[in-house]
């Protein structure tokens, strides 16, 4: 049996429904805040990736999905058939068992020919007994294999193409474009926002709803294939990009956001990580106190407080934690416009009444980030409680090669926000109003006009089918928890009035067609 890979999934119903009220609702928050949806693709250039989000950092070096596009085999071929003149044709067809890839005939000659990025020995065999059974029918045979023009051919190698008559031709490839399947979509976006010239827009407010993709060893709340609900707020610092009215406006979209969706259990954890002034300054600071202590450090975070010391924060080893409890904290490096830029976003989170907690060893895993950085857990959640995380990216458009444009965004990990709703889900599925039973042949059609009908009024509506016998009809409404049954048969038809059975109570009752939806509603 092939199965879902590992950390990928199947949504299905009655789950799926609960994704839909999710998504819904939290369009109509975005709608409400002047947020517009945007889509970017969901694989990049590679290189957008190592230079957003970075190459220290977990997702980067560990966990992105990344292939080479691109058929250099097919490449080579198709060029050296364009260098002889030669169109591809299929010579030779008889002798099918073990041909080469591309046989190809001039009034003359027969080249049979492979290409291959590392050309191997096993090839040039396979070549050589082939052409010697195409002597056997053609007088002119000559086997070929291409390969990249920077391949270096050794010696041992084209001796052997000697010997087995094997011509060894060398061909110019094009560079194959490396991609990786988006980890997260914040560099996307930024990308959309260079490449489209976004700031002739000036603010922009967008929002995005997808898949993303990390290698991480997957466990309940987390996915090899995962789907981010975020948003990010991105323009020139003249149309207001850089305010800390737009860190406050954010965060507080999310309070909201979650409230609505009757997600009750989450602290919101803020801090702000400095400008890239004081940054410097704060590494240079915590290089120098983890220096005598980090030998006795867990082997990761060793790494870490060598390639980026900020990250030491999010180790998790219990035996560490003394340590890094006495590690300075980025708030006392903090310079004046930064302190009051942080304290700004405080003020006006206080005036409408989102609460928060200070966190300052919050530092997010993703190095954009500056200034504004958080996080909202989730009680219920586990281990994996990060419901969502975010911040400030102030440097990340000039980091790749676009104009100043600070940002700040947010992503919500919608697998954990449908996993803390989970509980809640019952009164989200939408259960059919009514089942249709037609009762004997001939009586399907008639329940489908019926149907149609009570559809127009907005009803959810199920049909069965004129084979069942009462008796399963109804036990198959009830197993969909549909609240009526109606009985449709010859009797209900001629009269014009139908039974309309109550499902949870069992009283029936007859209704005249013209007042069916009315009755089902009510
Ligand atoms: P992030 O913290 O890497 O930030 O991811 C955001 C959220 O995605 C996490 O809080 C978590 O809920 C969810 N998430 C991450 N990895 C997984 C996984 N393997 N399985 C399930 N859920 C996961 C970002 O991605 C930034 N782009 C957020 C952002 C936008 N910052 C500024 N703008």
């Amino acid at each position: 049996m092939i199965k879902a890979v590992r950390g990928t999934r199947d949504l299905l119903p009655p789950e799926t429904a609960l994704w839909n009220f999710v998504e819904a609702a939290v369009r109509d928050v975005f709608r409400a805040y002047n947020f517009q949806e945007i889509r970017t693709p969901i694989f990049e250039s590679t290189e957008l990736f190592a230079r957003g989000v970075g190459e220290e950092t977990d997702i980067v070096s560990k966990e992105m999905y990344t292939f080479d596009d691109g058929k250099p085999d097919e490449q080579m071929a198709n060029a050296w058939l364009r260098q002889q003149s030669l169109i591809f044709r299929n010579a030779l067809p008889s002798l099918s068992e073990d041909r080469p890839r591309w046989v190809v005939e001039t009034q003359d000659t027969v080249f049979p020919f492979e290409a291959e990025i590392t050309p191997r020995t096993k090839t040039l065999e396979r070549l050589h007994s082939f052409a010697c059974r195409a002597r056997e029918v053609r007088t002119n045979v000559r086997p070929l294999l291409l390969h990249p023009s920077d391949f270096a051919v050794g010696e041992p190698f084209r001796s052997s193409a000697e010997r087995l008559g094997v011509e060894l031709m060398a061909m110019e490839v094009e560079p194959l474009q490396r991609l990786t399947l988006r980890p997260e979509n914040t560099a996307g976006v930024v990308r959309a926002y260079i490449e489209h010239k976004l700031w002739d827009r000036g603010l922009n407010k967008l929002y995005y709803i997808g898949p993303q993709f990390r290698r991480e060893r997957p466990q309940k709340g987390r996915y090899r294939q995962f789907y981010q609900i975020g948003a990010e707020v991105i323009g020139p610092a003249t149309a207001g990009s850089e305010s800390p009215a737009r860190d406050a406006e954010i965060l507080e979209l999310l309070a909201t956001l979650l409230d609505r969706l009757g997600i009750k259990d989450w602290t919101l954890q803020l801090n702000s990580i400095g400008c890239a002034n004081d940054r410097a300054k704060y590494n240079e600071a915590l290089r120098k106190a983890l220096d005598p202590v980090k030998d006795k450090m867990d082997p990761d975070c060793q790494r870490r407080a060598v390639t980026n010391p900020l990250r030491v924060f999010d180790c998790k080893v219990p035996e560490d934690q003394p340590i890094i409890e006495k590690l300075p904290r980025i708030s006392q490096f903090l310079d004046e416009p930064c302190r009051q830029h942080f304290a700004q976003v405080q003020e006006i989170l206080e005036s409408v009444g989102v609460e928060f907690h200070l966190n300052d060893r919050l530092v997010r895993g993703l190095d954009y980030y500056t200034r504004t950085a958080f996080e909202f857990t989730h009680g219920a959640l586990g281990a994996q409680n990060a419901i969502l995380g975010g911040g400030r990216y102030d440097g990340l458009s000039e980091a790749l090669g676009g104009p100043a444009a600070p940002g700040i965004g947010f992503a919500i990990g919608e697998d954990r926000l449908v996993l803390a709703l989970s509980e809640s889900a019952e009164a989200v599925y939408r259960k059919p109003d009514v089942y249709i039973a037609p009762l004997g042949a001939g009586m399907n059609k008639e329940a489908a006009r019926l149907a149609r009908e009570l559809r127009r009024h907005d009803l959810v509506v199920e049909l069965g089918d004129e084979s069942f016998r009462l008796k399963k009809s109804l036990e198959t409404a009830s197993k969909l928890g549909a609240k009526y049954a109606l009985i449709a048969g010859e009797n209900e038809l001629s009269t014009g009035v139908f039974a309309l059975k109550n499902l949870a109570t069992g009283e029936q009752k007859p209704v005249p067609r013209s007042d069916l939806a009315q009755a089902i509603q009510s």
